[in-house]
């Protein structure tokens, strides 16, 4: 099948790295989103990327200007009703993604090809979502799309040989190249990618080594090109997470679960502002990491050793909250123990007192620990 009209549903950091390459090398891309403020940004990142393949004599500003010039917007999901091929790049949620193609298929012509670039849903049961699960793949391009060479293309149960050929010749023409996956959860590369960087997450979780140290470790290393926590922050940690609880629910095997410093950063909201949010980058999103990272590093050091418990005032923090707001392994906290308990050292009483952040008396919880924005309080300045 000939295909020269390519609809991007979701204008986000793939969707216009994809709408950037299919321009270069041609296609006619209508590209949409949820608000204009994302078109207009996407159109301006695509605009300065290709300056800055023209500044290193890669593109000709002659084919820059008839990229730009391919590339065109809308609010509406209806107005992809003419293109020959659809990608999806929206977020990463089932929810998200199946309600898009809901609405788009009383729309589409019924040649046109479906695929999403999912890092790790199941393609066949995005598929069975739809009028055509024969004429539906997998389509995940890595990031950032105009830089990575490889096409991850991943064929549903029922996708035909005409949609697969189609696509690898797709891929041809963008002058990447293509790879082969199995329908099975977030297929090759994060089936692989992903339990590294959630263990490198982990290193970090149980103090094993800081940012710094493990993403150096990595780089000088192993000879990665970027640190794996760098990656996440890269990726996006949202985007990390559903991945992983993807492999972890997919695949039923613990090895997979999420580290829970992972959830709890995206959880925070760490990683909305990307690039400002993250392990690696501060901002005002993050404004607790550094407190988070010191505050751990101490109780693993100070506490871990003796089992002892620390004590948190309810009214500052639920239980809920309190149980375990850094995530720690429950085998770090011991239950009872009061205010004079046997808790020595740089964590003595005047300490305690802080850490309870009022003068009321403290009740003993099953936790331990004061909800994250204390930990500014304990170490001020640091
Ligand atoms: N980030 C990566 O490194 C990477 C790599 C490969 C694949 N992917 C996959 O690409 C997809 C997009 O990821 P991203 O990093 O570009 O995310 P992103 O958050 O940068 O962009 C997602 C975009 O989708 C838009 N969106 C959400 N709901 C929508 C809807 N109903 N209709 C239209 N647009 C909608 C959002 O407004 C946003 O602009 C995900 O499936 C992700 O797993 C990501």
């Amino acid at each position: 099948m000939d295909v020269k009209q390519v609809g991007v549903v979701g204008a986000g950091q793939m969707g216009n790295g994809i709408a950037h390459v299919f321009a270069l090398a041609g296609y006619d891309v209508l590209m949409t989103d949820v608000s204009e403020d994302s078109l207009s940004k996407a159109l301006a990142v695509i605009e300065r990327n290709i300056e800055r393949q023209v500044s290193r004599g890669k593109v000709m500003p002659a084919d820059k200007r008839a990229a730009m010039e391919r590339i065109k917007t809308t609010l509406k999901l209806a107005d992809l009703g003419q293109c020959d091929l659809i990608i999806e790049a929206a977020t990463e949620r089932e929810t998200v993604k199946t309600a898009i193609f809901e609405d788009l298929l009383p729309h589409l012509k019924p040649s046109t090809i479906l695929t999403s670039n999912t890092s790790s849903i199941s393609i066949t049961r995005l598929a069975s979502r739809t009028d055509r699960p024969e004429k539906f793949m997998g389509f995940h391009f890595m990031n950032p799309v105009p830089v990575m060479q490889l096409v991850e293309l991943i064929r549903g149960i029922a996708t035909d040989q005409e949609t697969w050929e189609t696509l690898h010749e797709v891929v041809r023409k963008l002058g990447k190249t293509a790879s082969s996956s199995e329908d099975f959860p977030a297929f090759i590369v994060n089936r692989i990618l992903m339990p590294m960087i959630n263990e490198a997450v982990y290193t970090l979780y149980e103090g094993v080594g800081s940012v710094k140290s493990i993403d150096e470790s990595l780089k000088l290393g192993a000879n990665h090109p970027m640190g794996p926590l760098e990656l996440a922050d890269f990726i996006g940690l949202d985007t990390c997470l559903s991945i992983m609880n993807v492999l972890h629910e997919g695949l039923a095997d613990t090895k997979y679960r999420p580290c829970p410093l992972l959830t709890k950063y995206v959880e925070a909201g760490c990683w909305a502002a990307r690039p400002s949010g993250g392990f690696t980058t501060t901002g005002a999103k993050c404004r607790y990491r550094r407190g988070e990272t010191i505050l751990r590093r101490r109780i693993v050091h100070d506490f871990s050793a003796k089992n002892q418990v620390l004590l948190a005032n309810p009214s500052v923090c639920s239980l809920s909250q309190a149980r375990n707001p850094l995530g720690l392994p429950s085998h770090f906290f011991s239950s009872s123990a009061g205010i004079g308990s046997p808790i020595t050292g740089r964590w003595g009483l005047k300490r305690l007192r802080l850490i309870s952040y009022s003068r009321r008396p403290c009740r003993i919880v099953s936790l331990t620990l004061l909800a994250i924005r204390n930990a500014r309080e304990f170490w001020p300045g640091k």
